[in-house]
């Protein structure tokens, strides 16, 4: 099998939430909401906040760790790092080298950052996949990092409730068995609704000052029902079209890993999909919505837990800002526990 069939599958799943946990209760003292409103809206509860000096590369350190630790890996077996965040530590450099850094990476390899907000996750994962598949990586670690509460205005009871922080990783392999892990993947987006979902300072555009400081400009603003609508169509519409790039039925997938942001788009895809939603596991009533990071601490949960086992047909598919969606197929390969 020459390398361009090689594929690629998920050797090892590792996470890290922050400690200190915010709930509805303790919100509904910061701003006019109740615990009612917000688990009836969006299916939350409660929220990890990150510590003020636990940033992003903190948290993708510490759910790097774990993969590398499952998997009987060390950072010396790492040959690509790709990041996916929307909250940086810092503008530049990357949070893939400030990462390269913390975990001790090998020099001789690409590491960077990926701007697809919740879709993150997806595209860092098709564009690792597509690197190795040239045969010239064997090992990716592939990190969604968020630290949300840094950008949630705290006074926007819209937004405030729906937010979370944490991290999580998978190492990458490259297998010659065909057919395991990584099946078929989509990506999209369309820019011109990008101000459904945006940051409008902070940026070279308009860089912070007092003025726009002041104004809360650096903060996520979101037209919250015009965001859902699309996330359902988007989310069904690319599920069904990896399934069909895969020749695969919704009834042969054992589970559906959503980007986890409210659990009553998730049962909306589920019903366009016409799947039960006992196949969404989710876990974002504990997590809110943690952007690139919420798929792999949804599927690493659904796998430690003994939901996804060897051999199942998982199908994951997120939704962001941008806008920007994807979705990708796998044929789940047993991760190192
Ligand atoms: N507590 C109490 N009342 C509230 C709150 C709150 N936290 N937030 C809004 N309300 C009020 C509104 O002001 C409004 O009041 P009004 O009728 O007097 O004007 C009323 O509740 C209804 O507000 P809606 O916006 O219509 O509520 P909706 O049912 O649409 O739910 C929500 C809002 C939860 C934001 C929903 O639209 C949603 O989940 N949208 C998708 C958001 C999302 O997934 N974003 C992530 C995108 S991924 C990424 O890239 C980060």
């Amino acid at each position: 099998m020459s390398s361009a069939e090689h594929s690629v599958f998920i050797r090892a799943i590792g996470v890290h939430a922050p400690d200190r946990k915010l709930t509805n209760a303790e919100l509904s003292k910061m701003v006019d909401t109740s615990d009612e409103w917000i688990k009836t809206r969006s299916g939350i509860s409660e929220r990890r906040i990150a510590a003020a000096n636990e940033n992003p590369s903190d948290m993708g350190a510490k759910a790097a760790a774990v993969a590398l630790g499952r998997a009987g890996l060390t950072a010396a077996d790492i040959d690509l790092l790709i990041v996916a965040t929307m909250t940086p530590d810092v503008p530049f450099p990357s949070t893939a080298c400030l990462l390269q850094a913390k975990l001790g990476l090998r020099r001789d390899i690409p590491c960077f950052d990926i701007s697809a907000a919740c879709s993150g996750f997806v595209y860092a994962l098709q564009v690792a996949t597509d690197m190795m598949r040239s045969g010239r990586y064997r090992r990716a670690l592939v990190i969604g990092a968020e630290k949300l509460s840094s950008v949630v205005d705290w006074t926007d009871r819209t937004t405030c409730v729906l937010f979370g922080d944490g991290a999580g990783a998978v190492v990458l392999e490259t297998t010659p068995t065909p057919h395991v892990g990584i099946l078929g993947n989509l990506l999209g987006a369309d820019g011109n609704n990008a101000e459904l979902l945006h940051c409008v300072a902070g940026g070279s555009a308009a860089p912070a000052t007092p003025d726009s400081i002041s104004a809360g400009k650096h903060f996520l603003r979101m037209n919250g029902k015009e965001v859902f609508r699309h996330a359902v169509r988007v989310m069904a519409e690319s599920c069904e079209r990896v399934l069909a790039q895969c020749n695969v039925t919704s009834d042969q997938v054992a589970w559906f890993i959503p980007h986890q942001a409210n659990i009553r788009i998730l049962e909306a895809v589920a019903s366009q999909l016409n799947v039960g939603m006992e196949r969404f596991p989710f876990n974002l009533d504990r997590y809110g919505n943690t952007s690139a990071a919420s798929i792999p601490l949804a599927l690493e949960e659904a796998w430690r837990e003994g939901k996804i086992k060897h051999g199942d047909l998982v199908l994951i598919v997120a939704f962001g800002s941008g806008l920007t969606w994807g979705a990708t197929l796998l044929r789940w390969h047993e991760p190192s526990r």
